[in-house]
C-alpha cells in the first residue's frame, strides 16, 4: 500500500521510521517530508497542502491509500473532511472532530457539557467582557487565545496588570485570528503529563504517556517552545491515575464527540494536570506530540501502518492493541541557536552516524540537506535513546547527543530532570 505522509518535524520522522517498518507499506511519499525521511526510503516532495483537491489529486495519480496528517493546522483546515469525501482513507480528525485542539472554548464547553473535569473557566469575545470578566479569578490566573497559536497562545498572569496587558494583546492581534476570543481560566497546581489514545470515533485504546520539557533553558527556566524532550512512559501516570484519565476524560470526550455528531477519529493528546484532586485536563491536541511522537514510536512495538489504517477505516475494535516495551525512552531537542525567538539557519551538523553507532537514533526535526547537512529550522535534532530507567535513557542520549557536531546548536541538560531525581530516592 502506498501511504502519504504530510508534515517536516522529527514527529513525522520518527512517524515515517515505523511506517517503513510496517510489511503492508510498498511506497511512503512525504511532504514536504525532510532529510532524514527522505533517508528512510521515503519520496519527500513539494504538495501545497491547503489546497485540498490538489492533494486529494495526488492520492489519486500516486494509488495513494491513506494519509496520515502530523500537524495541527491541516486537521483544523479540513483536510480530512476533502479527503475522504474523495475515498482515501486519512489518521486524522476531520474539521468538526479537530476543534478539540483548533478551539480552546470549544473543548472547555465541551467538558463542561459532559462534566469531564478541567478548570473552572469563561469566554469572552471582547476584550472590555474579558478585562471586566478577569475581576471573578484569583491569581495567578491563565489567559488563553482561542485559536491555534503555535503552543504560544497561553500566558499564566501573576497580577492584575499582566493580565489585562495578555487580554489587551490578544484582542489586539498579537495572536492572530486566534486571539479574538479569549478563555480566561483558574490555575490548576500539579505535574503535567500527557497521555495518548487512538480512536476511530468508537473504540477508544490506550497509547502510552509521555512528559514534555516546554521551557528553552535548564531547570524549566526561559521562555516556551515546542518541546525541548521528552520521555515515555511518564511513571508519574501511574496505572491508576491512567485508568481514571481514561474513564472520567478520554473515554467520555470521545462519546461526547460521537452523540454530538462530531465524531473523533485518530490520535487524541490530553494534557494533563495530576492536581491533588485528581487528574484534569488542560489542553486537547488533535495529533501526536512533538517531540514526545519521538519516544513514544522508540517504544511501539506493533504495526504502525495496520493500527492507522484500522483506525482510518473504524475497525479499531478487531485491530491488535498497540503495544510498548518495557523500558524507557528519552530524547533530547537539540535547537539552533537563538530558538525559540529567531533560530540562526544553515549551521552545520556533522556526527549523526557517530551518534546512532551507540544505539541511539536521531530524529530530524529541522535540518535541509545541500551537499551537506545543515540546520533549517528551530528545532534540530531530536536524540532519542533508551533504557531500562529515565536515568539509563538519559545517560545514553546524552551520550549520543556529544557525538554530535553542531556548533550553532544547544540543547538542554536536564531532560528527564523529575523522574531521574525521584529514581535516585529510590
Ligand atoms: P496549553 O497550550 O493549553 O497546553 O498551555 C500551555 C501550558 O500552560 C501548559 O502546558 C501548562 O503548563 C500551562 N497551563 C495551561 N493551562 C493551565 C492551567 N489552567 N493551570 C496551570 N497551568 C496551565
Ligand atoms: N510538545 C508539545 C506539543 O506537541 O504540543
Amino acid at each position: 500500500m502506498n501511504v502519504l505522509l504530510l508534515g517536516s518535524g522529527g514527529r513525522e520522522h520518527a512517524l515515517a521510521w515505523r511506517l517503513v517498518q510496517s510489511p503492508g507499506l510498498t511506497r511512503l511519499f512525504a511532504a514536504p517530508g525532510n532529510p532524514g525521511i527522505a533517508a528512510e526510503g521515503a519520496s519527500c516532495l513539494n504538495l501545497d497542502v491547503t489546497d485540498h483537491n490538489a492533494v486529494l489529486s495526488f492520492c489519486g495519480g500516486k494509488q495513494i491509500k491513506l494519509v496520515v496528517i502530523g500537524p495541527e493546522a491541516p486537521l483544523v483546515d479540513g483536510l480530512a473532511d476533502t479527503l475522504r469525501e474523495g475515498g482515501i482513507a486519512v489518521f486524522g480528525p476531520d474539521r468538526a472532530a479537530a476543534q478539540l485542539e483548533g478551539s480552546k472554548g470549544f473543548t472547555k464547553d465541551l467538558c463542561a457539557r459532559h462534566g469531564i473535569p478541567t478548570a473552572p473557566y469563561k469566554r469572552f469575545a471582547s476584550e472590555a467582557e474579558a478585562l471586566a470578566g478577569l475581576t471573578s479569578f484569583s491569581l495567578p490566573v491563565v489567559i488563553k487565545a482561542d485559536g491555534l497559536a503555535a503552543g504560544k497562545g497561553v500566558i499564566i498572569a501573576g497580577t492584575v496588570t499582566e493580565a489585562e496587558e495578555a487580554i489587551r494583546d490578544m484582542f489586539g492581534g498579537g495572536f492572530g485570528a486566534a486571539g479574538a476570543e479569549v478563555v480566561i481560566e483558574s490555575f490548576l497546581t500539579g505535574e503535567e503529563a500527557s497521555f495518548f489514545a487512538i480512536t476511530d470515533g468508537r473504540t477508544v485504546v490506550p497509547f502510552g504517556s509521555a512528559q514534555d520539557h516546554k521551557r528553552v533553558g535548564d531547570g524549566d527556566t526561559g521562555p516556551n517552545t515546542g518541546g525541548m524532550g521528552a520521555y515515555s512512559p511518564a511513571p508519574v501516570l501511574t496505572p491508576e491515575l491512567e485508568a481514571r484519565v481514561m474513564a472520567e476524560i478520554v473515554q467520555p470526550t470521545v462519546q461526547a464527540m460521537r452523540d454530538e455528531g462530531m465524531p473523533y477519529s485518530g490520535v487524541l493528546y490530553a494534557g494533563l494536570m495530576l492536581t491533588a484532586r485528581g487528574p484534569m485536563l488542560i489542553e486537547y491536541n488533535a495529533r501526536f506530540g512533538d517531540p514526545e511522537c519521538q519516544v513514544l514510536m522508540t517504544r511501539f512495538t506493533g504495526d504502525l501502518l495496520e493500527l492507522m489504517l484500522a483506525t482510518a477505516e473504524g475497525r479499531l475494535k478487531g485491530a491488535a492493541k498497540p503495544a510498548f516495551s518495557e523500558d524507557y525512552a528519552l530524547t533530547v531537542v537539540m535547537a539552533a541557536n537563538g530558538y525559540p525567538a529567531v533560530p540562526e539557519r544553515g549551521g552545520t551538523i556533522e556526527g549523526i552516524d557517530r551518534a546512532e553507532a551507540t544505539g541511539a537514533k536521531v530524529f530530524h526535526a529541522g535540518t535541509a540537506r545541500n551537499g551537506k547537512l545543515t540546520a533549517n529550522g528551530g528545532r534540530v535534532l531530536n536524540v532519542t535513546a533508551r533504557g531500562a530507567s529515565v536515568t539509563e535513557a538519559q545517560a545514553a542520549a546524552y551520550a549520543a547527543v556529544d557525538r554530535i557536531d553542531f556548533p550553532s546548536g544547544f540543547c538542554r541538560r536536564d531532560i528527564g530532570w523529575r523522574e531521574v531525581a525521584r529514581e535516585a530516592e529510590e
